[in-house]
């Protein structure tokens, strides 16, 4: 349990989504001051020049000052700073969630974040349904199927009719179709694990968004939420919905009310 008046907030990666979270902060009165780092320092300045409060500083700099750092880099980010972060005993966010698929670093960052009594907060990102997948797993799930359609050329392939290019298990979706992996990983943290998530890819030369859809079923009944995602303008290969789903977890870490699990 705590209340926040004022905190200040630390960001690795200042691209598309880092971006879109950063403009957010800016203009939310909990959000004092943000703390930008971008291996590309030319992408850290032009963000900082964007915002009222705004500076341009190295994780090793920010990581006293911060209460809670916003990850929206890359999977080699999440390994390199998450274990210092969490040991630090900040909340972080993270968006790179296929880094997760490691058991090895999961279980490694899970434990710091106990330890340091500070949480790891993952967005639902490109996906909906995480909530109901949440609830439904404290009681038995027999099975969840994630199935995302994609036009064919958004998988660099050419196809003239509606194919599957994967049915198997998460762990094994990632190996071969990296692209999905954010996705894969929040929907099997949220369910029933890495190695019974069923997932399907599906080539569609109908469709012109990446759709995502979950398809749940246990104890609780049955689950089917979907979602037709637009690009988002500053890098089309991330669902605008992403950016939405990290400013809404920042303002959930602010806010005094939490709505829904
Ligand atoms: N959870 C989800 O559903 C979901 C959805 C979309 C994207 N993502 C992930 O979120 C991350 C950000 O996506 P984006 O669209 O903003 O990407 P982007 O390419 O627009 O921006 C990434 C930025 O991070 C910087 N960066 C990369 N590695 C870094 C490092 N080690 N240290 C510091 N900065 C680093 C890059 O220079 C770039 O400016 C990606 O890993 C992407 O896979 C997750």
């Amino acid at each position: 349990m705590f209340l926040v008046l004022t905190m200040k907030l630390g960001i690795i990666g200042c691209g598309a989504i880092g971006t879109d979270v950063a403009l957010a902060a800016d203009k939310m009165s909990e959000i004092e001051q943000i703390f930008l780092h971008d291996i590309n320092q030319i992408s850290a300045q032009k963000l900082r020049q964007q915002l009222k409060k705004g500076k341009v500083a190295t994780v090793a700099e920010f990581i006293q000052k911060v209460d809670v750092v916003f990850e929206g880099a890359s999977q080699e980010a999440v390994e390199q700073y998450a274990e210092t972060i969490l040991s630090a005993g900040i909340d972080f966010i993270v968006m790179s969630v296929g880094s997760l698929f490691d058991d090895q670093l999961r279980n490694k960052l899970i434990k710091s974040a106990r330890e340091h009594r500070c949480k790891m907060y993952i967005p639902s990102g490109a996906v909906c349904g995480i909530d109901g997948l949440m609830s439904a797993s404290v009681d038995v799930i027999d099975e969840v199927t994630l199935v995302t359609t994609k036009p064919p050329a958004s998988l660099g392939k050419k196809y003239t009719k509606r194919t599957v290019v994967f049915d198997g298990v998460a762990r094994q979706a990632v190996t071969e179709f990296p692209k999905n992996i954010n996705v894969a990983a929040s929907v099997s943290l949220a369910g029933i694990g890495f190695d019974r998530t069923n997932v399907k890819i599906v080539a569609d030369p109908v469709a012109t968004r990446i759709n995502h859809k979950i398809l749940a079923h246990g104890k609780f009944g049955r689950l089917r939420a979907e979602v037709e995602n637009m690009p988002n303008p500053k890098n089309p290969k991330s669902s605008y919905m992403a950016s939405l789903s990290a400013i809404a977890t920042l303002k959930r870490i602010v806010s005094p009310i939490q709505i829904g699990v």
